[in-house]
């Protein structure tokens, strides 16, 4: 059996056949959670990590165990690179525990906060929170993690669709995402001699728990998302979690270096 890394999620269970102008009224499950479930129905074994919430992670390792799969949950901020020793530690113990073997086979950086701030009125406190988490959390994390990555492993990085279009109120966070785009391309680059693969999966406006939850529960927003994207709604965790599922699957072991954008064309 195979497993990840991914990062952690929400709540209940979701739908995705919302009329496109409707707010999502119910809790709809984060990215990573969907993620981990996805991974485990395709036979991957998930170590999901929460920043507070350990009910919840709790409540995914149901989820998966509920599907047939096997998980462990750890606790991890990814914005203080201080305590990554302290996790990989912590993570090396789960694995011998729980598997008898000290390696990955996958690395998905999926954890993040968002920020709904103009340009002008950003501080430097809300830049470095970002940074923290996105870039500098990113870069860290998957340098501490490489000695654990199985030779032929892959690693998939979480962007959004804002890297790509400027959406006004977004630069501080959308550019962190540009970066480890960049990021991306280099782990492709460097980690090759290894047969490790990077990638970047872009998600479009999903409605999650995500900037407050705002695409979910904010008519407007939902309404304004779902005139920007060709397929003529907001996002859904389900919408994302299958296809990174997917891309980490055998079928796709040539994929490298990519951005792929998975937002039903949003802004084309
Ligand atoms: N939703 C969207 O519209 C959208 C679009 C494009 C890209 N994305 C990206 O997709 C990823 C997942 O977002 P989501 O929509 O699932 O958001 P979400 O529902 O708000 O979930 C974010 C998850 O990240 C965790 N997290 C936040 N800060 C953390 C930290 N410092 N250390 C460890 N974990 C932390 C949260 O844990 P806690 O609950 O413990 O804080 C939560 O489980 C993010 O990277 C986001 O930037 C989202």
């Amino acid at each position: 059996m195979r497993r990840v890394y991914a990062s952690p999620s929400q709540r209940r269970r979701f739908r995705h056949d919302h009329p496109p102008h409707r707010p999502h009224h119910r809790r709809q499950p984060r990215l990573g959670r969907n993620t981990a479930l996805n991974l485990a129905r395709k036979g991957v074994d998930v170590i999901v990590t929460y920043r507070s919430r350990a009910d919840e992670a709790k409540a995914a390792i149901a989820e998966i165990e509920a599907a047939g799969g096997k998980a462990a949950a750890l606790e991890l901020d990814t914005g203080a690179v201080a305590t990554f020793p302290a996790f990989v530690a912590a993570l090396k113990k789960t694995l011998q525990e729980n598997w008898q073997r000290d390696r990955l086979d996958y690395l998905v950086n999926n954890a993040g906060t968002g920020l709904r701030k103009m340009f002008a009125e950003t501080t430097e406190r809300e830049f470095d929170t970002l940074m923290n988490i996105h870039l500098k959390g990113v870069f860290f994390l998957t340098q501490a993690l490489l000695p654990l990555i199985n030779d032929g492993g892959r690693i998939i990085n979480v962007s959004s669709g804002l890297a790509r279009f400027s959406v006004p109120g977004s630069a501080a966070y959308a550019m962190m995402k540009g970066g480890v785009e960049v990021l991306t391309r280099y782990l492709a680059k460097e980690l090759a001699a290894r047969r490790i693969t990077a990638n970047t999966v872009a998600p479009g406006a999903i409605a999650t728990d995500f900037n407050g939850g705002h695409v979910r529960d904010d008519a407007e927003i939902n309404r304004v998302v779902a005139g920007m994207t060709a397929l003529g709604r907001a996002g859904v965790a389900d919408d994302i979690g299958p296809m990174i599922a997917s891309l980490l699957s055998e079928d796709n072991r040539w994929v490298n270096a990519q951005r792929i954008e998975v937002s039903g064309g949003m802004n084309i």
